[in-house]
């Protein structure tokens, strides 16, 4: 549903460049062992099938033979342990080099995995800058990221591939990962451990964009929900609130105030629903609120069942949280 990139071969950071370059590496050294090792093969079959007596020994002296086998086979172990020593010392360099030291300056950002969608916390020690959002990320060009990593049920794994390797999310265990965005774009990430029924469909939008494009996107974030501008969104406010909406969603500036599902105040800001599933379009809002079982079985929210007319004012109100 996400056209945007999801490639570990695209890095848009510093981090999954290392990556990136220390695959391609392990690609061509890998297919220059297997095209050795075939084109050998291929050899040691022809000569075979080509002596007169078919697999019979050839008539060259037994112990010159044996000398000769020794030699080859010697220098083959000594290549591989050479080739995999070069290999295991280019992966700790790696290793080395995305792990770097932590940055003081870092943006902070606490990722908590559900199932099955991202919940998005924008740290600031004062509580009322702290933003939330859900299945998307914007990060500044050049500024480090601190991702702080948890879980409140099972175990999920962060994976952006054009940013950094993939991080696990461990209940109970908190886990940190950095890196800092090098280019910008739209790219996708992907819950990369299996965690029940939706576990394929648990994905995130991650945006690299300027500073200035970034703070932006930010302060608009952390405004309270747009006040409904007609009686249609009026009326869909006064639904969300008096329904079991509000039971589990949060909209800045209403009554609402539940954590169990996304935090909707600006969820018309966003271009996907439900972790990556559906476009955020009106039709597709209105589906999901009356029974997003048929959508993404198994999910957590459940079906809500209103008038068309108050389906339609619930989901008008809805489209209007820029
Ligand atoms: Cu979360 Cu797989």
């Amino acid at each position: 549903m996400i056209a945007a990139m999801q490639s570990a071969l695209e890095p848009a950071a510093r981090e999954a460049g290392e990556i990136a370059h220390l695959w391609w590496i392990y690609l061509w050294v890998l297919s220059g062992v297997f095209l050795i090792v075939a084109v050998c093969l291929f050899f040691a079959i022809c000569k075979q099938n080509l002596r007169p007596e078919g697999l019979a020994m050839s008539a060259a002296p037994g112990r010159q033979r044996y000398g000769r086998a020794l030699r080859i086979v010697a220098a083959a172990v000594v290549a591989t342990v050479l080739v995999l020593f070069a290999l295991l010392v280019l992966d700790f360099f790696t290793g080395n080099a995305i792990y770097a030291k932590p940055d003081p300056n870092a943006m902070a950002i606490k990722v908590t995995g559900h199932q099955w969608w991202w919940e998005i916390e924008y740290k600031n020690p004062q509580p009322s800058e702290i933003m939330t959002t859900a299945n998307e990320i914007h990060v500044p060009i050049g500024k480090t990221v601190k991702l702080e990593l948890q879980s409140t049920d099972v175990l999920h794994s962060f994976w952006v591939p054009s940013m950094h390797g993939r991080k696990d999310l461990v209940p109970g265990s908190p886990s940190t990962t950095w890196f800092v965005a090098n280019r910008g774009g739209e790219f996708r990430g992907q819950c990369a451990e299996y965690c029940g029924e939706q576990h394929a469909h648990m994905r995130l939008t991650f945006t690299a964009e300027t500073p200035a494009d970034f703070e932006r996107w930010l302060a608009a974030q952390k405004q309270s929900a747009p006040e409904p501008a007609n009686d249609r969104q009026q009326r869909g406010r006064a639904l969300f609130i008096s329904s079991q909406c509000m039971m589990c969603h949060t909209i800045q500036g209403t009554n609402a105030r539940a954590a169990l599902g996304p935090d909707l105040t600006h969820i018309a800001s966003r271009s996907l629903l439900a972790a990556g599933e559906i476009p955020n379009t009106p039709e597709n809002m209105a589906r999901w609120i009356d029974n997003p079982q048929k959508i993404k079985p198994g999910t957590r929210m459940p079906a809500n069942k209103f008038s068309s007319n108050d389906l339609n004012a619930l989901v008008e109100y809805l489209e209007s949280l820029k």
